[in-house]
């Protein structure tokens, strides 16, 4: 028999990213807790090697009318082969948190028959599956926190193992180890230079159909401001939506970078299929302002609270430092839900 890995296996099934907040929330808060562990998207992981894990945290979220999200596809199929032993997963053990909104008639759906056929397939769970409901006045935070702290002392009780740092570190005595989230960067960016971008101007942009016919149907007529693009008929142009030029500006000031700065984003995990013949990165560079412009949601975006953790690493203020830990905090949860909410975004 394959010896199991002594390692906590979070997988993630998402449509529109919670699913992996939620598993890198649980992911830190197990690595916090001195519990080595690993998240993974689903489809990244062979089902077939399940069997032999030790513990499998699934967070999944439910889409459509009750579906799996796509990333899930073939591994919920693989499951529901009919030929699979009654006691396939006998050995592992296992968690369930769903993602869903009690708005919908199949609410949670993915994660109780995920839940209930991993069970039928002989694992063992470690505690009852958590349901995230987008319903609850805090979204599905306010299930996971309480379910995070059961799995961690249920998951100490089956196997101490995971946890080297002994119980203090399990039973929510646990200090913030804000200092892990120096280490944490959300990608690594290379600076270049003198490389010319090809950008388009809008220089028509007419209604054609009649105000309050209930759509907006538009002629646009662009031309090129810069290099030019070559294209040909049938060709595709992808429209980003942008922001506000001077919130842009302000954002970029605010942070001290050189809008005009060239870079090439390699996002973390992710092998570069574009590779020159010399082996180097051959990714087309931006400019620092254009990804803001089109990547970042600078103006309207909720901060999560992973975002509040790290930036009460780098506040000098006291004050500003302990309220910041508050919204990162369970207490804060509610709270932090209604700043997000209600745009009082002054409450420093
Ligand atoms: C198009 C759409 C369909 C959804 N269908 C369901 C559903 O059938 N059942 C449910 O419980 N939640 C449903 N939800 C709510 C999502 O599961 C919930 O917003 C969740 O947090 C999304 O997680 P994700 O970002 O990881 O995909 C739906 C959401 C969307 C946007």
């Amino acid at each position: 028999m394959e010896k199991k890995p002594a390692m906590l296996l979070i997988l993630y099934a998402t449509q529109t990213g919670n699913a992996l907040d939620a598993a890198e929330r649980i992911g830190r808060d197990a690595e916090r807790r001195g519990c080595a562990a690993s998240v993974s998207s689903i489809d990244d992981f062979d089902a077939s090697s399940l069997p032999h894990r030790d513990t499998v945290i699934f967070v999944v979220s439910t889409t459509g009318q009750g579906d799996t999200p796509d990333s899930m596809k073939l591994f919920w199929k693989y499951l529901l082969q009919r030929n699979i032993a009654k006691n396939w997963l006998e050995g592992v053990h296992y968690a369930v948190f769903g993602l869903g909104d009690s708005g919908y008639q199949k609410y949670n759906f993915v994660a109780k028959k995920l839940d209930r056929r991993i069970s039928d397939l002989g694992a063992t769970a470690i505690v009852e599956r958590g349901l995230g409901d987008d319903q609850h006045p805090s979204g599905y935070e306010g299930a996971l926190d309480p379910w995070m702290s059961s799995l961690w002392i249920m998951l100490y009780q089956i196997n101490p193992k995971f946890f080297p740092n002994g119980p203090d570190f399990v039973f929510d005595r646990v200090q913030m180890q804000t200092g892990r989230a120096r280490s944490m960067s959300p990608g690594k960016v290379s600076h270049i230079k003198n490389i010319p971008d090809c950008f388009l101007k809008m220089i028509k942009n007419q209604p054609l159909s009649r105000t309050g016919c209930g759509k907006d149907v538009r002629h646009f007529e662009l031309e090129f401001v810069s290099a030019t693009i070559q294209y040909g008929v049938g060709d595709v142009l992808e429209v980003l939506p942008g922001q506000d030029p001077s919130a842009v500006d302000a954002f970029l000031q605010r942070c001290n970078l050189n809008p005009e700065s060239l870079i090439i984003v390699h996002p973390i995990g992710i092998e570069s299929h574009h590779r020159d013949a010399e082996g180097n990165d051959s990714k087309v560079p931006i400019k620092l302002k254009t990804f803001v412009e089109l990547t970042m949601d600078i103006a309207s975006a909720s901060p999560r609270r992973y975002f509040f953790e790290v930036m009460s690493v780098f506040a000098t203020a006291e004050h500003e430092k302990e309220r910041l830990q508050y919204f990162a905090s369970p207490e804060g949860r509610d709270d932090l839900y209604q700043y997000n909410q209600k745009g009082t975004k002054n409450c420093f």
